[in-house]
């Protein structure tokens, strides 16, 4: 018996045009789920789908904002169509929205305006109740689901550059325990999985700068950056019947970084 096995499962991993969430999508599809792999720029999102479909599996891209709550809920009714209702949903999209780049420099926050903070708080706290309820309801309505937010350590232990996104993230974790709550008698699992700095083209500004990695590194047991599959491991592992009783838990996933009690 394979219990990583998603045979059967449609997952629908949001941001999965590159880092992470591809690799996410990755994992699910070689492990026999049908995936829909969402980005905002649509030639990433077809990009991944395609490789995956080469690989002789199920895949489908579908553009979408996810701070967009109506064009979330199209989307996932459009996917519903395709592979049936969502039972995976991997909330992924996130750092600083579609177009920014995270590790720009950026005024410390009490020169900053509420203008500045937006992006942050509506890709990665709305982005994730978007997307979790439009897909909610057709796993309350079947008894089964999986929701994996991907967060950072930044909602942990505080990044004094990226207060806003840390706290946008403990938003988003602590919807999660909230949601569930809600939902575990419905057979539901709702996790996050928290990351410390993981090499993907988002953070490319922080990770090829090698004298800002060497300093970082030396906060990590593991001295080396994590990699896009360290991340997909461990939401391959939620997502499936090997953990059917977990749930409403954040899991660091960072290298030795922000070591937890
Ligand atoms: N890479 C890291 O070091 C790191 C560390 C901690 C947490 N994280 C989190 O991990 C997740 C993945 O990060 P990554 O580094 O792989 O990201 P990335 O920036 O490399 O890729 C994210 C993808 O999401 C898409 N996206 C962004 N906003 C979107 C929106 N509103 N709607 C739809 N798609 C959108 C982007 O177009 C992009 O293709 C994010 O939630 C991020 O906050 C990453």
């Amino acid at each position: 018996m394979n219990l990583l096995s998603l045979k059967g499962r449609t997952a629908l991993i949001t941001g999965a045009g590159q880092g992470v969430g591809a690799q996410v999508a990755r994992h699910c599809a070689a492990h026999g789920a049908r995936v829909v792999v969402n980005d905002f720029h649509a030639e990433r999102a077809e990009a991944v789908a395609a490789g995956l479909r080469d690989e002789g599996a199920q895949a489908t891209a579908r553009t979408c904002d996810v701070t967009d709550y109506e064009a979330v809920s199209a989307m996932v009714t459009s996917a519903a169509e395709e592979f049936g209702p969502v039972d995976v949903l991997v909330n992924n999209a996130g750092n600083a929205g579609p177009s920014a780049d995270p590790m720009a420099p950026a005024p410390p926050f009490w020169e900053s305006e509420p203008a500045d903070w937006k992006p942050w708080v509506d890709v990665n706290f709305y982005g994730v109740l978007n997307a979790s309820r439009a897909c909610v309801p057709a796993m309350v309505e079947r008894g089964h689901g999986r929701v994996i937010t991907v967060i950072s350590d930044a909602a942990r232990v505080g990044d004094a550059q990226l207060a806003v996104y840390g706290g946008a993230k403990a938003g988003a974790a602590g919807f999660s325990r909230g949601l569930a709550r809600a939902v575990g008698r419905h057979g539901i699992t709702v996790n996050c999985v928290a990351l410390s700095a993981v090499r993907t083209p988002g953070v490319a500004t922080a990770v090829e700068d090698a004298s800002l990695v060497k300093a970082m590194l030396r906060q990590y047991s593991i001295r080396r950056l994590g990699e896009p599959d360290d991340a997909a491991n461990l939401v391959l592992f939620l997502a499936s019947d090997a953990a059917t009783w977990i749930t409403g838990q954040t899991y660091p996933v960072n290298g030795g970084f922000a070591v937890s009690t």
